[in-house]
């Protein structure tokens, strides 16, 4: 092994290089070839790419950043009657998650909400872990809210399962494959509404919007506004890392790869390691983690592992897999009960 240059004075960061050039998968497009090949270079090259014509219209995506805006615009107090569950659902508020503990003084610099698929308390369903009721703040305070965000994870879920066709086609699979109940017949898709404040991230001393990580499911559609601050670390075993920030494109969701589409493909796609740095502006963005049910067995597809190349993890529950990076990245709700008593 090359012996690393030392007296750089660059530490597990550095440099950030120009914004990187993305590839377009183009969902109106007819030629699936076309779309198959680039997605498939994207994500053998970083694990992320652009998606455009996607079919959301542009009104349902401007409605949603506005009642994003308007949700966290409200007092602390209000929020707070809200505050995310054990199930996961609700409001995040500032330092609750912590992605990079390693190498972050406190929590991210963020305000979040999630919004998980509505499963009533009295269905069976809700007695696993990450399956319940959503928490909505009251109809007479966001008038609208909740039918909304409704809409919008109803039609996220459908660009997901189009994109996903896409991602089977590229890992030699029927173009089907993701569709099965287990992964996204039934999928735990979560919504998640993001709030960065005005504040400036300042790495070298452990302060980031969001610590680096990479996401846990099969994608993430990343919808953001024309803010700067997103990065990806596209060799996430180099030292130093190299970070790239992704540029806002209007109109287009940023997909990004999530471990289990790692885990699945043998490691030929690559979960993409990233951050959220913040510039001094107010940033929003909205996430979805598409993400398989709790029952799903992720084990190396048939079309990645060969005697060359046998599976290098064993299958794994997502469900299980899921519990633990969460409780390893939130703060205990009973700190917030401490607090409130
Ligand atoms: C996330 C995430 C990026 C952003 O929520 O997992 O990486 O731009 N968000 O908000
Ligand atoms: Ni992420």
């Amino acid at each position: 092994m090359e012996k690393k240059q030392s007296g750089t004075g660059t530490d597990t960061d550095s440099v950030t290089k120009k914004v990187p050039f993305l590839n377009r998968i183009d969902l109106s497009s007819p030629d699936i070839h076309q779309s198959v090949s680039l997605l498939k270079q994207a994500c053998l090259d970083s694990g992320i790419f652009y998606v455009i014509n996607h079919g959301i219209s542009e009104e349902l995506m401007e409605e949603v950043f506005e009642q994003n805006k308007n949700f966290f615009g409200l007092p602390l107090s209000e929020k707070m009657k809200v505050l995310r569950n054990e199930k996961h659902r609700g409001y995040t508020p500032l330092f609750d998650e912590i992605l990079d503990p390693d190498n972050q003084v406190h929590g991210d610099l963020k305000e979040g909400y999630y919004i998980g698929v509505e499963v009533p308390e009295d269905d069976p369903k809700a007695e696993k872990p990450f399956y319940g009721p959503n928490v909505w703040p009251s109809d007479d305070i966001l008038p609208g809210w909740r039918h909304t965000m409704e809409k919008y994870h109803l039609e996220a879920l459908e660009v997901a399962r189009a994109i996903a066709r896409i991602i089977a086609l590229a890992l030699d699979l029927e173009a089907d494959f993701f569709d099965k109940p287990e992964i996204l017949g039934q999928p735990l898709a979560l919504l998640r509404l993001l709030k960065y404040p005005g504040q400036i991230s300042d790495p070298s001393n452990g302060l980031y919007g969001a610590g680096a990580h990479t996401d846990y499911g099969l994608i993430t559609l990343l919808a953001t506004d024309d803010v700067y601050g997103l990065q990806i670390c596209k060799d996430k075993y180099a030292q130093p890392q190299v970070w790239e920030f992704i540029a806002p494109l209007k109109g287009a969701f940023i997909v990004n790869l999530g471990d289990m589409l790692e885990r699945w493909s043998n490691c030929l796609f690559k979960s993409t390691l990233h951050r959220v740095l913040g510039n001094g502006q107010e940033r929003y963005s909205i996430a979805y983690f598409v993400e398989p049910s709790y029952d799903c067995l992720v084990e190396c597809l048939p079309t990645c592992k060969s005697a060359k190349n046998p599976p290098k993890f064993p299958p794994v529950m997502y469900g299980d897999y899921l519990g633990q990076r969460y409780k390893d990245t939130h703060i205990d709700l009973n700190v917030y009960n401490k607090l409130q008593s």
